[in-house]
């Protein structure tokens, strides 16, 4: 279908043709794949999964609204009618390894909107069926990333391993990891950059991010694999810190880069993998350096455990160290459903918030990763701001992996 609308710009030159395959190809600005287990103490086969997909759109392309937040609608498909049938295909070891698996749909629900940003943020999660011993991957693929310095309309391939098998330290399903970044994210040009994956497992397992491949069997990442799809001299350290740069104002580029868990620190064979993927455009600095900053609460990269049911209410703030001539216009967010969020609003020349309220529901047990990036007047963004919840069925003090700091009376 692509193929023959890209013939048709090359060829036929029919305007109209070509023009919905230059709108085509800028929707996509990335996301990420999970997966989880319905009931954690589940012993049986099969195996209720629940996985959640994770994508960020073009405002322009496909808007959400406020409206459409609240109720959980999903993401309009007028310039993308390709979603209305687009689904989570199993791409490798589907005959012997995915049995009772039927895929989902990829079409999201609206959970955040940053018109200033260029931004719609849709998730969705579904619950499938899948017998015991499975160990396949599943992918949303298709044409074509905007383009990017490495090529011009490059395939898309966000793919997530799924593997039911019985752990050995507690013998239980694993959970895979939950990771998320927000797209697209401006780096300045010829500096060095450091882009840091927030990260959660949980069964509080030891995590480690790679690459994408499309080797071994499984195409992660499309026409966009790095090293070669990235400057030269790109790294990804294990701890999921990016070190970028580029000498290019106005490039792009896509970063595709799995998150994977390991049952203990020696093991090199992943329990499960997880796909981050995001754009990053290169810009010259803004007249002002120093961009903007957010803080409040939750504190960055900190994990609030929440249960079902609990209220949750804050506020994020994003401070402006530019002086009056420069405004703070968004806090852009990528969270998931309920996280229902005030207008930005101002509590004096130089910081603005934006109010957070929500209400886990049972299907939001486990990890919910949510970051934030503020984005001023003259263009210049924060760093990301990123911070977790876990949620539970009852409360529990603290989140897997970390200590419950409790006070006793006697
Ligand atoms: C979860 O699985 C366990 C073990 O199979 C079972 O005893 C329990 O009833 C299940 N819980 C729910 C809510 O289905
Ligand atoms: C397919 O399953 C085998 C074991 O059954 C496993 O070694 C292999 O990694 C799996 N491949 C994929 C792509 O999931
Ligand atoms: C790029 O950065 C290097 C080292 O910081 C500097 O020497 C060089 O002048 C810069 N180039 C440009 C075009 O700004
Ligand atoms: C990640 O690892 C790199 C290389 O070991 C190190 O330089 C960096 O400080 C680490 N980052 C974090 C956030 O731990
Ligand atoms: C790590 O896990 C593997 C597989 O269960 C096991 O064989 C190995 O002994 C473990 N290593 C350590 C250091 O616990
Ligand atoms: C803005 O409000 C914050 C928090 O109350 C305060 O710390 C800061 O000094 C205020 N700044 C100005 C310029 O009034």
């Amino acid at each position: 279908m692509m193929a023959l609308l890209k013939m048709s710009c090359i060829f036929v030159l029919i305007l109209l043709n070509c023009l919905a395959w230059i709108v085509h190809g800028s929707h996509f600005l990335g996301g990420t794949i999970t997966w989880r287990l319905l009931n954690q103490s589940a012993t049986g086969t099969p195996v209720a999964v629940v996985i959640t997909q994770t994508y960020s759109w073009s405002y322009s392309l496909i808007t959400c609204t406020n409206a459409m937040i609240s109720s959980n609608q999903l993401i309009p498909t007028s310039s993308y009618p390709l979603l209305l049938t687009a689904t989570l295909n199993c791409i490798a070891n589907c005959t012997s390894g995915a049995i009772g698996y039927v895929a989902p749909n990829i079409r999201p629900r609206c959970t955040n909107i940053s018109p200033s940003l260029g931004i719609t943020v849709g998730q969705r999660s579904d619950t499938v069926s899948i017998e015991a011993g499975s160990d396949f991957s599943v992918a949303y693929q298709d044409t074509a990333w905007r383009p990017l310095a490495s090529s011009a309309s490059a395939a898309w391939s966000v793919s997530s391993r799924i593997q039911l098998t019985i752990r050995p330290d507690n013998s239980l399903y694993n959970n895979a990891p939950t990771a998320s970044l927000m797209s697209p994210i401006n780096i300045p040009y010829n500096q060095s950059t450091a882009i840091y994956i927030p990260v959660a497992d949980a069964d509080g397992d030891i995590t480690r991010c790679r690459w994408s491949t499309s080797l071994n069997g499984v195409n992660e990442c499309g026409g966009v694999c790095p090293p070669g799809s990235l400057p030269a001299n790109t790294m990804i350290y294990p701890n999921c810190t990016i070190i970028i740069i580029d000498q290019t104002i106005g490039d792009w580029f896509a970063i595709t880069l799995m998150v994977e868990d390991f049952i203990n620190s020696s093991s090199i064979d992943p329990l499960s993998s997880v796909p981050v993927q995001f754009l990053v455009q290169v810009v010259s600095p803004p007249g002002c350096t120093i961009a903007p900053e957010i803080i409040g609460i939750p504190l960055e990269q900190a994990c609030i455990p929440l249960s079902v049911g609990q209220t949750f209410n804050s506020e994020l703030m994003a401070v402006n160290n530019c002086g009056l001539s420069v405004t703070i216009v968004d806090i852009a967010t990528l969270s998931f459903s309920g996280m229902i969020q005030g207008n930005i609003a101002q509590l004096n020349t130089t910081i603005y918030y934006k109010t957070l309220s929500w209400i886990p529901t049972t299907a939001q047990i486990g990890f919910q990763v949510m970051c934030a990036m503020a984005l001023d007047s003259q263009n210049a963004q924060s760093a990301q701001y990123c911070f977790k919840f876990y949620v539970s069925e009852t409360s529990a003090c603290a989140c897997p992996g970390e200590t419950c700091i409790t006070t006793t009376t006697t």
